[in-house]
Parts: C-alpha cells; structure tokens; sequence
C-alpha cells in the first residue's frame, strides 16, 4: 500500500454552541487518512465520532461549529475553501453514509430518478445515457437488482435502501467515502451483510473509506488501521491487527475487554467503570485520567501529545510511553 496521505486533519476543534457555552465535542484531533486505506473509527458513544465524520468534511451544521485546525484532503485545505467550491467536491471527491441516508431518500420520486437527479446535478457530463449506464454500474456494485430503480423508497427494506444510498455515494467514484453507523438502524444479519459487502467492494473499486460502527468486532476484521477515540480526541492509531493484539493506550485495553469476543459471539459485555469527562469544560491532562488505572500524577496535568510507537506509523497519546 502507497502511504501517500489522502486526509490529513490536524489539531481540529469542533462543537455545539448551546447558549454561551461550548460543548467540546472534538479537541485536538489529528490523524492522517492513506490512499486506498479503510480506516475504522471506535469509542463509546457520545464521543465524539459522528462530529468528527461531519466537520472533518465541513457538513458540520449549527449549532456545531469547527474552532480551529486544518483539513487538507489532498493538497485542499478544506476549511479555507469557498462554500460554492465545496460543494462541487461533495458527491465527487468525497461522500458521507449515515445512519439516517436511507430516511433521506425522497418519499415521492422513484429510485431512479433521485440518482438521476444527484448524477446530473453534480456532473459536468449532462448525457442522460451516460448517466442511466453509470446507475447501472453501481447498483451493480452493491447487488441491487436493476428493477428496484423503478421502485419508490417505501416499497423497499431499509437494507436495500442503505444499498441503495451507497450505491449513490459511489457515483462518481469519490476518493473519499465515510459511513457512519450507515447500517445501525438495520437488521443485525442485514449490518453484517452490507458492511461485508462495503468491504469487498473496496478491493473492488480503488477508493478510500472511513467506517464508523458500533460493531466493534466487526471493524478489526474488516479495516485496515484503526483510530481509537475518547472524549473527543483520538488517543490510539495503529494497523487494526497490531491494536486488536496489543492495545497500548489504557483505554483501547479497556474497550477491548468490553467486546465479548472477537468472533463476534454474545456474551456479556463489560462496562469500563466511571464516565467520561464533561465535554463542556476544559480539560487540563489525559481526558480518560479519571478512569485509567495506570493514571499517576503527570496525566492529571499535562496533555499527553502523540508518541510514536513503530515505523508503520503507530502511535499513542499516553504518558506511560513517554520516556
Ligand atoms: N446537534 C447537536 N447539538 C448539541 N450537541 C450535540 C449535537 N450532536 C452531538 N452533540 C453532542 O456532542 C457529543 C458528541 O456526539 P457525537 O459526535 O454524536 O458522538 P458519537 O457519534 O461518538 O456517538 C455528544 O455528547 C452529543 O451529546
Ligand atoms: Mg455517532
């Protein structure tokens, strides 16, 4: 794999106003996003992920807002480009599958014509046979059959609509696709199914993905790298394999130990005791400082910036690797 950085988000800071306070929702994050890599995204719910997803592609609406911090996909700085110009790159360069995509399909327009609808909006190409041929490729891709396009969204399961809003996501074979819990309000065999096929898809078509699931289990086994996230920041990176192995930062091992296990099996899960911090207020050192049991006096005080851990790019935010 090339290691040319696609993504590049450093030290963002984003939000929601909620009268004069600010809710801190990502503090300090930064990581960088490889060409054709399939990153996953972990961490309890609530911290932070889904705001990451947004401002990182400048979808981020008010309330939210981004602070500071740069995001550079490819050599575009995101947060310095004009709105109208932006919003051209959507759909083409980069797309975003969330939870909700599938509720957003437009009730009284038959499949069909809502893709045709995005297709000839976004596309320099205004050729409607052009257009109907590129439908077909990707409802090929994700193994739609061709007759629902004459369907309307109700007359569909909510798997075959997600199917349906990825396949749209793919239409202009973006270099970048984020998903977003893109398949929790489904069917547990139906999640597993389309992630699955989200994935061979990948190796299939040359693009770069983010996924972010609940299903932790599920996203070791099928990304390649893997950020872990606590209160808003990403305190763990690394190759999915070696993190999954040998977690470093205490909170990975803690949310490791959660799974029940790997093979997806349900047992009890265990809770990591404590809550995570008050994102309404600053905080001083390590933000999972309260919960860790490995804490001493230096992570109360100082924030713990990233260490580097291997040559492949692994890396930390944790004072017990620093010399
Ligand atoms: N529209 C919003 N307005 C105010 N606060 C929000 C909004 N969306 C999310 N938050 C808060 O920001 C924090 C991070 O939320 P979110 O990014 O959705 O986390 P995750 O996706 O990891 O569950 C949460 O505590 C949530 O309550
Ligand atoms: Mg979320």
């Amino acid at each position: 794999m090339s290691k040319e950085p696609l993504l590049e988000v450093k030290n963002l800071n984003a939000g929601y106003y909620k009268g004069k306070k600010f809710y801190h929702a990502v503090r300090n994050c930064s990581f960088v996003l490889y060409r054709n890599d399939f990153l996953g995204l972990a961490g309890e719910s609530g911290c932070g992920k889904s705001t990451l997803a947004l401002a990182m592609l400048r979808l981020l609406k008010a309330p939210g807002k981004i602070l500071s911090g740069e995001i550079y996909l490819e050599k575009l700085n995101l947060l310095e480009l004009p709105d109208e110009e932006l919003r051209k790159r959507r759909w083409r360069d980069f797309s975003l599958v969330t939870q909700s995509s599938m509720n957003s399909l437009n009730p009284v327009l038959k499949i069909k014509d809502q893709m045709l609808d995005v297709y000839l909006e976004h596309s320099t190409d205004k050729s409607r046979e052009r257009a109907n041929q590129r439908l077909f490729e990707v409802m090929k891709l994700v193994n739609v059959d061709l007759k629902f396009l004459d369907s309307y969204p109700h007359q569909l399961s909510g798997g075959m609509r997600q199917r349906i809003v990825i396949a749209m996501a793919l239409l202009f074979s973006p270099k970048l696709v984020v998903l977003d819990e893109p398949t929790t309000a489904l069917d547990v065999v139906v999640q597993r199914s389309i992630i699955e096929q989200f994935q061979e898809l990948f190796h299939k078509v040359m693009f770069s993905a983010i996924l972010i699931t609940h299903d932790i289990s599920l996203l070791f086994e099928i990304t390649k790298h893997i950020a872990i996230m606590y209160a808003g920041d990403i305190v763990e990176y690394g190759e999915s394999g070696e993190v999954l192995e040998d977690p470093k930062h205490p909170y990975t091992k803690a949310l490791l130990q959660a799974i029940p296990s790997i093979s997806g099996e349900l047992k009890e899960y265990k809770s990591i005791p404590g809550r995570p911090p008050d994102l309404s207020k600053p905080i001083v050192g390590c933000s999972y400082f309260d919960r860790c049991d490995y804490a001493f006096e230096k992570c109360q005080d100082v924030y713990p910036g990233a260490i580097r851990l291997s040559e492949n790019g692994r890396w930390v935010k944790c004072h017990l690797y620093s010399k």
